[in-house]
């Protein structure tokens, strides 16, 4: 038992969040350098190099230099086991990043210090507050010209509203950038323009000193004297109870390219951040040191690697030890017992099968087509239900055909496999078969990799007609839907469960129909 608490209580589990182009897979990457899981840094995506980052491992990705499908990665540092999450940057992947939050216990957030809150992280921050989970935030990209510190930091707390504490200060920025001010030490890290690949050197400070000019040069020295002045007369120390509820965001400068101040900063994070959280079920709470296995699944995959045709699940340990071969309850499967086939850790495109692994771990598993996203798998007995991930409305359609009618099989596996991994949802028109599906999307890039997967994964080429309807709403009445009194831009569709929803151009168009049709009641939300 002293063990499993201990193993338990030495992981931390985040992910990292960030506008594209922030410096997310760059940041990541170091953290991956320190934790000695890559050899050399400079393998970030790039024309330079031509070698990605082991983040970014789908073909779009790598074509299109986005991230598009959340990957994890573990390593060791420092006594921690260290779970990160990878989350696309890109809007039109939000609903795939909140499930990602869904599986974390504490994100990081790299902003780009020349650029501030920028629209995605606004996005992805208001995820993050749902969930009420420690934010850390690395403010990055010190050695180019960059905001006033002060004003980043109101940025941070006006538009995202939560409060900061600066755990370092930047002295100057971009070709002046000498170093941040480490306020709990009461030191000195001095920026070198190296390889990125070493730490750099520290001083202890005493910054009325005027010897420190010979270092950072006097104008630098006095006005870092002044801004400290200021940040400690604003008086409010650290309160971590704060932090842990994702009210105060403990905020650190650096530039993760040259590598500067990500290690102080990784040392700070596993210090404060928390190890797993108990996390709510039905009518309850399971403690992340119940000894009894308990996960959920976040995240479905197909095809992640061509060669092995394959479809992955992943879940998050929520409670216990798993262990290899042992036998488990899939809740949501009516119960029955089963055993995880080959249990995965991953590593961006290469996987290692795993004897064990505890509570804060991602593990992957091979899935035969039975896990749906939120799905609760635990101990037999344990008899729990984890409460479910809610899935975003679509608000983009397309009717997508197969170009070739030779591909009918194929189109409708792909299809229906890509639906379950949540990606996009289909909805067939009434008493049509599936020669042709009505898609829906969160974002409009999402149809992009639909199109690009079914011809790369499944050999589809497809032809995409896009509708103009924005509002989808499910039927929750006994209505028929054809007896309906409708407008004639509305239109019936059916998902694969055969429920009966509504498609909408305008909200004008959905009040229309409530008025119109007594007793009609429409959800935004598919119930079920
Ligand atoms: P993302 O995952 O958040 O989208 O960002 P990514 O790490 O890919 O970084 C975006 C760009 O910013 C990259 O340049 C990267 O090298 C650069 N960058 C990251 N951190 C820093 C930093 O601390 N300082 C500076 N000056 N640049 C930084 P790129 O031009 O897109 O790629 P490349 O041509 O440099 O490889």
């Amino acid at each position: 038992m002293a063990d499993l608490i201990n193993e338990i209580n030495r992981r931390r589990t985040f992910a990292i969040i960030s506008h594209p182009d922030a410096g997310k897979t760059t940041l990541t990457e170091k953290l991956l350098l320190y934790g000695g899981a890559i050899a050399l840094a400079g393998s970030v995506k790039g024309k330079k190099t031509d070698r990605h980052a082991v983040s970014d491992w789908m073909e779009i990705e790598k074509q299109r230099g986005i991230s598009v499908t959340s990957s994890v990665m573990q390593f060791e540092y420092g006594g921690c086991c260290i779970n990160i999450l990878d989350t696309p940057g890109h809007q039109d992947f939000s609903e795939d990043t909140y499930r990602t939050l869904m599986a974390v216990d504490s994100a990081v957030m790299v902003i780009d210090a020349a650029k501030g809150v920028e629209n995605q992280t606004r996005k992805l921050f208001k995820v993050c507050v749902m969930r009420h989970i420690p934010i850390f935030t690395f403010i990055n990209k010190l050695d180019r010209d960059s905001k006033n510190p002060f004003d980043l930091l109101s940025e941070i707390e006006d538009e995202l509203g939560i409060s900061t504490y600066p755990m370092n200060f930047p002295i100057g920025d971009g070709v002046d950038f000498k170093g941040v001010y480490d306020r709990t030490a009461k030191r000195i890290l001095c920026y070198e323009r190296g390889d990125g690949q070493h730490e750099v050197r520290a001083v202890e400070a005493d910054i009325s000193d005027s010897s420190l000019n010979a270092l950072i040069g006097e104008k630098n020295r006095l006005q870092l004297l002044e801004d400290v002045e200021l940040l400690d007369g604003a008086g409010d120390a650290l309160d971590r109870d704060e932090v842990a509820a994702g009210r105060l965001s403990p905020v650190f400068f650096g530039s993760a390219l040259n590598s500067f101040g990500v290690e102080p900063f990784l040392k700070s994070f596993l210090e404060m951040g928390p190890s797993p959280l108990p996390r709510e079920c039905v009518g309850g709470t399971v403690e992340p040191t119940d000894p009894r296995f308990s996960a959920f699944v976040f995240k479905i995959q197909a095809n992640m690697n061509k060669a092995h045709r394959d479809r992955l699940t992943f879940m998050r340990i929520c409670s216990g030890k798993f262990e290899r071969d042992m036998e488990v309850v899939h809740v949501q499967g009516d119960g029955k017992k089963m055993r995880l086939s080959q249990p995965q850790q991953m590593m961006a495109d290469s996987r290692e099968v795993i004897e064990e692994a505890y509570a804060g771990d991602i593990i992957g598993v091979f899935d035969p087509g039975i896990f749906s996203i939120g799905d609760t798998v635990c101990a037999p007995g344990m008899n729990i239900a984890f409460e479910g991930i809610p899935t975003f409305a679509p608000e983009h359609f397309a009717r997508i055909r197969h170009k070739d009618t030779m591909k009918r099989k194929q189109f409708v596996k792909g299809a229906t496999q890509i639906a379950q991994e949540g990606a996009i949802q289909i909805f067939r028109e009434p008493d049509t078969g599936m020669e042709e599906v009505i898609v829906g999307v969160v974002g409009m890039l999402q149809f992009d990799v639909f199109a690009h997967r079914m011809l790369n994964e499944y050999n589809v080429e497809i032809i995409n007609e896009p509708l103009p309807y924005q509002y989808i709403r499910w039927i929750d009445s006994d209505t028929d839907p054809k007896a309906l009194n409708l407008s004639s831009d509305t239109k019936i569709v059916e998902d694969f469960k055969g429920n009966s929803l509504l498609l909408f151009t305008s909200e004008w168009n959905i009040r229309w129909a409530l008025e119109k049709n007594e007793g009609l009641e429409l959800a935004e939300f598919n119930r079920e």
